[in-house]
């Protein structure tokens, strides 16, 4: 799909978009009715003779616009349209430009036979060229969570932590970013033990990778963290057959991240950004590690490992520490993994997990991610819950002694690796929900969302 910013479309073909009460005053009412059209979020109707693709939304905000775009972009593929119009403004132009290229997106890597249909989206506006700077923001924003969505959707044996790595480096090229990649050896050397025996069964070797972008005259600091399990089998605690397929997901944090740092360089915001990915794969073999193993992390805690499936807090645990120490003052400090089942029993499928101690820091994540169109919600912290990750045996566990809360005590594990002076400025979002679906909502087609990379855009453009 091509779209286009013009003060004239070329085409009588366009695309409306209509509201319940638009649809009453409409002159298309009735035959829109009697194609059983009905003006509501999700609903689409070609009238091929009017050559008008009409779209149903509840009103004209920015959030329904955005998903009203992306149903039109989904309804246009099977149409034998050329070239289409839609008329944006001031208002629409941003969540337009986004939804389309959202619910245009497909993952064909693996498909003989690519759609190659071309059509050009033509966006309308007498102020064409004031808007210009919205639409190339909605365009950066939008493709860096598809280039997201292409690394998570891509096969375990195709993207592993050698290749994940090979990927940042491009990128980092790309967007003359810095990048720093720690192999096996220097792994051992810094002491991410934990990291090391989560990814010790694997034939590919564990990846610590640190990409920055450091513009002149920066006014804050952000660094992001990514799970980045490139497959996660569970371990020598395996999962079942069905929970291990759509595993190769659990990368998704470190895609987010990687996301993050492609939109905000692109946009070029006056704000210093480092991502810190850890890429491993959790297998099983003769040399995996176990559970009753005692870990002793790169912080020096020691972590009694009870079930190798909860792997991801343990490759966190190092990489946390590994990025307080390599960046000594931070204004903000956001992980993102897809941690636990439990997050999505607990928020649903929809809305991503956010866990930390400010509580105002809670809420202005939420405000951003909401402009966006992102769903999030605050899973709270407390003693009790805390208690449950106590070790007879080491400093910590890696799974609570009970099991409900399961997302919050994840998350309170990680709190463990937060350093005093960062407990405020830090948050953690587990999109284990939100990061994946095998079927299409909002502005989600199948397989990967990209969660997270609207709302972190929006965030650091805020600041
Ligand atoms: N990667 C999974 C979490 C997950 C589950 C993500 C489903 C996406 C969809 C994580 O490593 C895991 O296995 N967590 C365990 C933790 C448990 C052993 C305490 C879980 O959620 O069951
Ligand atoms: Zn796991
Ligand atoms: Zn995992």
């Amino acid at each position: 799909m091509n779209i286009k910013l013009t003060e004239k479309s070329s085409t009588k073909t366009e695309i409306r978009f209509i509201t319940p009460d638009e649809l009453e005053k409409s002159r298309y009412k009735k035959l829109l009715e009697s194609a059983g059209f009905e003006a509501k979020e999700e609903s689409s109707c070609f009238l091929y003779e009017k050559e008008k693709l009409f779209v149903g939304l509840d009103d004209k905000t920015p959030n329904s616009l955005r998903t009203a775009a992306a149903v039109a972009a989904r309804a246009l593929k099977k149409a034998n349209f050329k070239t289409v119009a839609l008329s944006v403004n001031e208002k629409s132009i941003k969540p337009v430009t986004e939804g389309l290229i959202l619910g245009a997106y497909e993952f064909d890597k693996y498909k003989s036979e690519k759609n190659d249909k071309k059509i050009t989206i033509e966006l309308v506006s007498k102020k064409a060229s004031e808007l210009k700077p919205l639409f190339k923001e909605a365009k950066i924003i939008a493709e860096s969570t598809c280039f997201t969505r292409d690394i998570v959707n891509t096969a375990p044996d195709d993207i592993h932590p050698g290749t994940f790595a090979k990927i940042a480096k491009k990128l980092a090229k790309e967007n003359g970013l810095a990048c720093t990649i720690l192999e096996e050896k220097e792994l051992k050397k810094e002491s991410c033990n934990a990291i090391l025996a989560v990814g010790r069964a694997s034939v590919h070797a564990p990846r610590l990778i640190h990409l920055a972008y450091q513009p002149k005259n920066a006014k804050k600091r952000v660094v992001l963290v990514g799970k980045g399990l490139t497959y996660d089998s569970g371990g020598l605690s395996l999962k079942p057959a069905t929970s291990m397929v759509t595993m190769k997901m659990d990368k998704a944090g470190a895609s987010a991240v990687l996301g993050m740092i492609k939109a905000v360089s692109e946009l070029q915001l006056d704000v210093e950004v480092h991502a810190f990915i850890g890429a491993v794969e959790n297998m099983i073999g003769g040399n995996a590690y176990k559970p009753d193993d005692v870990l002793t992390s790169r912080s020096g805690k020691t972590i009694e490992v009870r079930n190798t499936d909860a792997e991801g807090r343990l490759v966190l645990a190092d990489v946390l520490d590994y990025a307080q120490d390599t960046i000594k003052e931070c204004d903000y400090l956001f992980d993102f993994a897809t941690l636990t089942g439990a997050c999505m029993v607990a928020l649903g499928q929809y809305t991503t997990g956010v866990m930390g101690h400010s509580s105002r820091l809670k809420h202005s994540i939420g405000k951003a991610a909401s402009n966006a169109g992102e769903l999030t919600g605050s899973l709270p912290f407390n003693k009790h819950l805390r208690k449950l990750l106590k070790s007879e045996i080491a400093d910590i566990c890696n799974i609570a002694s009970k099991p409900y809360g399961g997302a919050i005590t994840a998350g309170l594990f990680l709190d463990a690796f937060i350093k005093e002076e960062n407990k405020q400025k830090w948050l953690h979002f587990d999109i284990a929900g939100t990061a994946y679906t095998e079927s299409p909502w909002d502005v989600n087609n199948y397989g990967a969302t990209g969660a997270g990379v609207r709302m972190m855009s929006e965030f650091v453009k805020s600041l």
